[in-house]
């Protein structure tokens, strides 16, 4: 049987138990499974046999992998068909970058939009088996937004706290339409977490934040639907950017789990990207400290990792000293081109995702990642999420504000920008200029 335990202290706890840190020590919690006989060979012609199958739980890029999950009754499962996310090769963003090849997993391509998804099926179908009725998460968009569509699937109430003005217009509309409680607070992500925190520890309202070790479950499975659409073969680095910093945990928590069962034989490197306005991990990496020092009024056009006070921040740290990861930042203009090179691609993402290409080109500029790598950057949101931040890149219109509080224009380096034409045959053949 699976246990909680605290990566702190090491102490073990029931996966019964509702609880999102530990009780003793206030560590973060992982989810262990026993190191039974389901390994190797065995794991992947199990897991291979179940691409083909007609079963839901089968079909989903998440519970196929269910023997790495926690222990779950069928009928208690709540799934959207989650995961089997397309990687594409991205030739154009590989030349951008410097490298001779390049692909991205779109996690975008997932039911909401965004890869919370695969975190969500875990993170409501531990909620059902608890009895909650209520869900809650801070969010900067797309957490919510999942939520809420998992919530009104499994017929639950969701309650989402949103920072006042800071979150894309897709998402916001998606927990909307998906019927969430949508509380819009005064203040920014940070404070948004530590007040669900706070509300959940005293209500019935079951917390879906990444927190909470179920949700990072269901995203782990993002390193084995990886490998197995890859045909089991490893990539020399996985690149994702970095918020809440409870994807990156995931991700290397899931090629950790298939090194311990000899399914591979060494990890990828992790390699985290955050903006340059929101970026206390690179902070930490730099100075190389032992703790987090928060970044109060974190700020970045990149709204979805606009976070200053990472929860899962060791988890992170964790990764990166299992993997020989490595972290990186990148500026609001690189992140806007990048962006825009990967629409070049025909793939498109939302801002923050862009922070994988961005960094990708900057570690290769500066001789940290050799051009011949086998890399695999996570795309996490959908280029429809942020439409305008889009529009206003093409248009030449999109800017942000420093540190010191300055309105800066972002060059529009790559901008497509439309055409305005008189309704007439002859202007149009005069602006097609073919
Ligand atoms: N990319 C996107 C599109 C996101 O929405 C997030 C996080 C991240 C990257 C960063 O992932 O937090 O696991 O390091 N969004 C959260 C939310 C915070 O509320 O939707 P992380």
């Amino acid at each position: 049987m699976p246990v909680l335990r605290c990566i702190n202290c090491q102490s073990d706890f029931p996966t019964s138990q509702r609880i999102y840190v530990c009780p003793k020590c206030a560590g973060l919690l992982d989810v262990v499974y026993e190191l039974n006989k389901f390994q190797g060979e065995q794991a992947v012609s199990v897991w291979d046999r179940r691409r083909a199958s007609a079963e839901s739980i089968d079909q989903s890029g998440v519970w196929r992998f269910r023997e790495l999950l926690p222990e779950t009754d069928e009928s208690e499962i709540v799934t959207m068909i989650e995961g089997n996310t397309q990687i594409w090769d991205a030739p154009r963003s590989a030349e951008y970058a410097g490298m001779n090849r390049l692909s991205f997993k779109h996690l975008g391509m997932n039911p909401t939009g965004s890869f919370k998804d695969l975190g969500m099926t875990t993170g409501i179908t531990q909620a059902k088996r608890l009895g909650a009725t209520s869900v809650a998460c801070a969010s900067t968009g797309n957490t919510s937004a999942s939520m809420a569509a998992y919530a009104a699937r499994a017929g639950m109430k969701a309650f989402v706290f949103i920072p006042s003005g800071q979150i894309a217009l897709g998402k916001l509309s998606q927990a909307l339409d998906y019927g969430a409680v949508v509380l819009q607070l005064e203040g920014d992500f940070d404070d948004a977490m530590r007040l669900v925190r706070e509300v959940a520890d005293e209500s019935p309202l079951y917390l879906l934040n990444s927190v909470n070790p179920f949700r990072l479950e269901g995203q782990k499975t993002i390193a084995f639907e990886m490998m197995q659409q890859r045909g089991w073969q490893l990539p020399d680095r996985v690149v994702v950017p970095g918020g809440n910093l409870g994807n990156s945990s995931a991700i290397a928590k899931g090629f950790h789990e298939l090194m311990e069962r000899g399914v591979i034989n060494r990890m990828p490197r992790i390699t985290i990207i955050q903006a340059e306005g929101a970026n206390p991990l690179y902070r930490m990496w730099e100075a190389r400290t032992e703790t987090l020092t928060p970044v109060p009024g974190a700020t970045t056009l990149a709204t979805a990792i606009k976070i200053g006070n990472p929860v899962s921040w060791p988890k992170a740290m964790r990764g990166l000293r299992w993997s020989a990861g490595e972290v990186e930042q990148v500026t609001e203009q690189e992140i806007a081109d990048a962006k825009a090179m990967i629409g070049r691609d025909g793939i498109g993402c939302e801002p923050a995702s862009a922070v994988t290409l961005a960094g990708i080109k900057k570690m290769i500029a500066a001789g940290g990642v050799n051009p011949d790598e086998d890399v695999v950057a996570i795309l996490t949101g959908h280029v429809l999420k942020d439409p305008d931040y889009t529009v206003n890149y093409h248009a030449g219109m999109l800017s942000c504000t420093n540190k010191s509080g300055e309105k800066m224009l972002i060059e529009s380096r790559y901008a497509n920008a439309f055409m305005r034409v008189h309704a007439s045959r002859d202007a149009i053949l005069k602006a097609l200029d073919l």
